[in-house]
C-alpha cells in the first residue's frame, strides 16, 4: 500500500504515528485487521487498498484517553447524541475519523465513513465500511468465545458476520447497561431478517 494515497504522511511515518498513540498489542491489532479487511475487501468487492489504509487507522485514536477523544470531537463541531455521550467506547471511532481528515490529510470519505462508523456500525454501509467493521470484529488475535465461529462466518457470508455481529453487540450492551443508539439500532433493523444459514454449530 501507498499511504500517500490517501494521507500525507508516507506508510513508516504512518507507522510511527501509529505506534506513539497506542501501546504493541493495539499496534499489533491494527495490522492485524488491516490484513483481515484486505482479505475481506478481495472477496466481497471493496478496494484493498482502503480497506487496509482504513484498517490500520481505524483505531488511530483509541489508546488516548476519552476526555481527549471527547475533545476532539467538540473541537470539529461535531455535536454527539445523548446515546452516543452515553457510550464512551464509541468516542474513539468519531474522534479516529476527525483526527484522519484534519491530521493526516485523509479526503476519502468512504475510508472516513470506515473509520467513523467501524465500532457502532450504521444503517446502509458500503461495502468498505461492511468490511472494516468485520475484519475488526475478527482479526486474527480476536479469542472472544464466538471469534472463531464468527471468522468462519464472516468468511462464508459477510452479511450473515454482520447480522450475527451486530445482535451479539447489541446483545452485550444490553447486558452491561448502555443504550445500543441509533446507527447500531439501524443495523440492526436493517439486518432483522438475515438468517445465518452457515452450518457450522458454534
Ligand atoms: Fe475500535
Ligand atoms: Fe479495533
Amino acid at each position: 500500500m501507498n499511504s500517500l494515497e490517501f494521507c500525507n504522511l508516507p506508510l513508516e511515518e504512518l507507522n510511527l504515528v501509529l505506534k506513539s498513540r497506542m501501546n504493541e498489542h493495539r499496534y499489533a491489532h491494527s495490522l492485524n485487521v488491516a490484513e483481515r479487511a484486505v482479505f475481506l475487501a478481495e472477496k466481497y468487492g471493496a478496494d484493498p487498498e482502503k480497506a487496509e489504509f482504513a484498517g490500520l487507522v481505524h483505531d488511530i485514536c483509541k489508546g488516548i484517553p476519552n476526555e481527549e477523544q471527547l475533545s476532539i470531537i467538540e473541537n470539529a463541531g461535531i455535536r454527539l447524541d445523548e446515546d452516543t455521550l452515553k457510550s464512551p467506547a464509541l468516542w474513539h471511532s468519531v474522534a479516529g475519523a476527525v483526527y484522519c481528515e484534519h491530521e493526516i490529510g485523509v479526503t476519502d470519505e468512504d475510508v472516513l465513513n470506515a473509520v467513523r462508523y467501524h465500532t457502532s456500525g450504521r444503517g446502509n454501509m458500503s461495502i468498505l465500511e461492511k468490511v472494516v467493521y468485520m475484519a475488526d470484529l475478527t482479526s486474527a488475535e480476536r479469542n472472544y468465545p464466538d471469534a472463531e465461529y464468527t471468522r468462519n462466518l464472516t468468511d462464508y457470508s459477510l452479511d450473515e458476520g454482520i447480522a450475527y455481529g451486530v445482535r451479539w453487540i447489541a446483545g452485550d450492551l444490553e447486558r452491561r447497561g448502555f443504550p445500543k443508539g441509533k446507527d447500531t439500532g439501524a443495523l440492526l433493523e436493517e439486518y432483522k431478517n438475515v438468517e445465518i444459514t452457515f452450518e457450522e454449530r458454534k
